[in-house]
């Protein structure tokens, strides 16, 4: 597997990603290596995260590095979950400009993949960040044109509880395999008026899996643990850990909601 890789990282401050503070697109081939963050500096680190191997499987690398598919999700029981690896690659669509339209910065897209959505947004001039655990997609972010850094939802981030829009758009409310955990996550690194974007899947379920990325020609990862849940089941979690929805809607069959933090209740007693 190749492992060449490019990594920038923004830290946020005051509402503004900014660049200044850039590790500009290094590129290392060969080996595996990762990035912390210390007062805006970039130092890097090895050895590569655990959480990322199964992203770092070959068919998922391939199928970025060549912009198209097949690959598939694939459960224990053989049942394969189609990803949709051309629109990843492709620009922004009509279903996704109706997220970034409603995004207020600075924006924090989890799971960011190839891209897309950062690079639209960068280059609508809206501060944000890609992050990924994925080399591959982190690199084809860059190359996109948007900010991206290789790292963990999991793990210390930028700015935390201070980002004003988290996106977890094309099904990633599935990363850890455990929703209320990533939303309860998500929490921590929005705003207090923060907004969370997430797209639910088309049917109305609810599951935990464990599956493999595999390309439906033999090329297959190490099993991992992954989440689909349909809307109901997305409010549902999300208002076990402190979200409210704000807005529900389609577009081209794809379903999103829009949350914000729900404000605490007022703190009942006599005042002397
Ligand atoms: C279903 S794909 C979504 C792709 C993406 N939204 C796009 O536009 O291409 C899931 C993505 O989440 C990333 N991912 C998986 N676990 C992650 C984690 N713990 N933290 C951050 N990203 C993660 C994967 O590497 C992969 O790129």
């Amino acid at each position: 597997m190749s492992t060449a890789e490019t990594v920038r990282d923004g830290s946020v401050r005051d509402g503004s990603v900014r660049e200044g503070s850039v590790h500009d697109g290094s590129v290392r081939e060969g080996s595996v290596h990762d990035v912390s963050v210390h007062g805006g500096a970039v130092r890097e680190r090895t050895p590569a995260r655990r959480a990322a191997a199964p992203w770092h499987a070959d068919p998922y690398v391939r199928a970025l590095h060549a912009g198209r598919g097949p690959l598939f999700l694939r459960r224990a029981d053989g049942w394969m979950l189609p990803l949709d690896v051309e629109r990843w690659c492709a620009d922004a669509d009509a279903a996704d400009r109706t997220v970034l339209r409603r995004c207020q910065g600075p924006i924090l897209d989890i799971g960011c993949g190839p891209g897309r959505l950062v690079a639209a947004l960068t280059l609508h001039g809206h501060p944000c960040l890609g992050i990924d655990v994925s080399q591959a997609a982190v690199a084809r972010t860059v190359r996109a044109g948007g900010p991206a850094l290789c790292r963990s939802v999991f793990e210390p981030l930028p700015g935390e509880g201070r980002w004003g829009t988290a996106l977890l758009i094309d099904g990633n409310i599935g990363i850890g395999g455990d929703p209320r955990a990533l939303l309860a996550r998500v929490a921590q690194l929005t705003a207090p008026d923060g907004l969370l974007i997430a797209e639910a899947a088309a049917a109305d379920v609810d599951e935990r899996v464990r599956v493999r990325v595999d390309d439906g020609r033999g090329d297959v990862g190490t099993a991992f643990p992954w989440a689909r849940v349909g809307v109901r089941a997305l409010l549902h979690h999300a208002q076990a850990v402190g979200w409210s929805p704000v807005e529900q809607w389609t577009a081209r069959d794809r379903g999103f909601v829009s949350l914000r933090r729900t404000p605490p209740l007022p703190r009942s007693g006599t005042e002397r």
